[in-house]
């Protein structure tokens, strides 16, 4: 991964190769932009649009100084994520120009817009550039604010930790996957975690088999690569309460026998995306020091076709000894979920949250934008949606409809893992209800929206989110002092 640098200064000096962002706020600019470059200030107002406007400074025109006057009160968004949205252009602009520095002019009262700054720069900035022989060379981003941050310090560097377990994640994500499979994931995240104080035990499928995980088994057995649950702790000192995160790696699924078309397997790397977000958000949280005690169950496997594959209508026993039947191949998540949501509910902690790429009918719902959440505690569901919020992920409360528990049954085994035609993102999560213990708190995340998104979302760009890692980091923050 690249991802450029974020600096802060008190003095204004612009320099060749410049990029000046000027936010206006509804309309007016208190920055304090006039008395410091009044040469170009008469010129920079943002077009009464709400879009920006690009502006050359003077004589400095050909020595390839741009001004942009970016209005911030534009009508969908905040200014904070409109500003992410502007220090991220400027970096592709900046790309695409060859220029060497984007300088930000803000009034650091508002702490809010600092760190949108910054974040604009560390994952707005990002670029998953592994394979390529050419990389970008990224600019170096300048927040320029009348004071100095010293009283930000803390903070920034706080951020700075949650921006890089961000960009992690996207990199697991971004990975193609003949390189990232369960075996290289389990080994990748057992070297990286063990270096910021997390416990990791990785189940191989031997293991998994003597734990009767038959559903991570079942999936996983067509695949040259073999499945793994990656078991992730964090025990701090002083704290009480227990937090489980438990994520959907499915590393590729082309769906098995009940085989997707092609155009719908691009996309489907990203199907690890609930693993990715826990796995990441697992290291930020033990990084970071979060006072709580922390387990994160991340079942992989690949979702092949081979002769060892599992089939249709075939029935398998999951960890807590419920017999499922196999309807459909293709609705693989729940069933590597339902053994990790058994083990997660046997170690009785205080809360379970998962995040899986689960389905499609999720998407149909709500757009590509905002995940699905499903749980029975409404307060611990307004928890969530508020930690969401906080950090610019929506999630959407989707019903537990008891009544659709009908549609999993079957003659022949306890149940089975599809349900009808209608509200598919209702039933896989009353399917995963049904491996959750009554008094725990749970909430599900159907993340396959934003976590596969591969157009840019806000001050993202292409591929892989990192959908979900803030949320989970905030959470815990939350959680934690109770
Ligand atoms: N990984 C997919 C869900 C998905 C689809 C995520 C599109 C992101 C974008 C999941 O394993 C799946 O295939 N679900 C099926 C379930 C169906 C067979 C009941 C689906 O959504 O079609
Ligand atoms: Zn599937
Ligand atoms: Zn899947």
């Amino acid at each position: 991964m690249s991802a450029p640098v974020f600096k802060q200064s008190t003095t204004l000096t612009l320099k060749k190769g410049d990029i000046l962002i000027l936010p206006w706020f509804d309309g007016r600019n208190p920055c304090f932009t006039t008395s410091l470059i009044p040469d170009i200030a008469a010129d920079t107002r943002p077009d009464k649009e709400g879009g920006a406007a690009t502006v050359f400074a003077g004589r400095i025109k050909k020595g390839r100084m741009i001004a942009r006057a970016q209005r911030l009160d534009a009508r969908h968004t905040t200014p904070a994520d409109a500003l992410k949205k502007a220090v991220s252009d400027a970096v592709s602009l900046c790309e695409t120009e060859n220029m060497k520095r984007v300088v930000v002019l803000l009034d650091n009262d508002d702490s809010g817009l600092v760190h949108a700054a910054h974040e604009g720069t560390v994952t707005g900035g990002y670029r998953f550039d592994t394979y390529l022989s050419d990389k970008p060379d990224l600019p170096l981003v300048l927040a320029v604010t009348r004071k100095g941050l010293r009283g930000l310090r803390r903070e920034i560097e706080e951020n700075s930790i949650l921006f890089h377990y961000c960009n992690f994640a996207r990199d697991l994500l971004n990975e193609p996957p003949n390189v990232i499979t369960p075996v290289t994931l389990a080994e990748r995240y057992a070297r990286e975690a063990g270096k910021v104080g997390l416990d990791i035990t990785i189940w191989d499928e031997k293991k998994l088999e003597e734990e009767q995980c038959g559903g991570i088994i079942a999936v996983g057995k067509g695949a040259a690569s073999p499945p793994r649950l990656i078991i992730a702790e964090y025990r701090p000192r002083g704290a009480s309460m227990h937090l489980v995160l438990v994520g959907k790696g499915i590393t590729f699924d082309t769906g098995g026998y009940c085989l997707k078309p092609s155009n719908s397997q691009i996309g489907m790397k990203y199907d690890m995306g609930g693993a990715a977000a826990v796995l990441a958000a697992g290291m930020a949280i033990a990084s970071l020091e979060i006072p709580i005690n922390l387990t994160v169950l991340a079942p992989l496997a690949e979702n092949d076709i081979s002769s060892s594959a599992y089939h249709t209508t075939d029935i398998i026993k999951m960890r807590n000894g419920t017999s499922v039947q196999v309807d459909n191949t293709d609705a693989e998540g729940r069933l590597i979920l339902a053994d990790a949501l058994c083990l997660a509910c046997e170690k009785e902690p205080d809360w379970i949250i998962d995040a899986a790429t689960l389905t499609g009918a999720c998407c149909v719902a709500l757009g590509e934008d905002i995940a699905g959440l499903f749980g029975d505690d409404e307060e611990f569901n307004s928890t969530l949606v508020q930690c969401g919020r906080e950090c610019g992920e929506l999630y959407w409360p989707l019903p537990l409809h008891m009544p659709y528990m009908e549609e999993l049954k079957t003659p022949a085994a306890d149940c089975k893992n599809i349900g009808g035609k209608w509200g598919g993102a209702l039933t896989a999560a009353l399917f995963l209800k049904k491996f959750i213990k009554k008094e725990i708190p749970w909430i599900h995340l159907d993340i396959a929206g934003p976590a596969v998104k591969e157009e840019p979302l806000g001050h993202l760009g292409k591929g892989a989110k990192g959908f979900g890692v803030k949320t989970m980091v905030n959470i815990a923050r939350k959680l934690g002092e109770k």
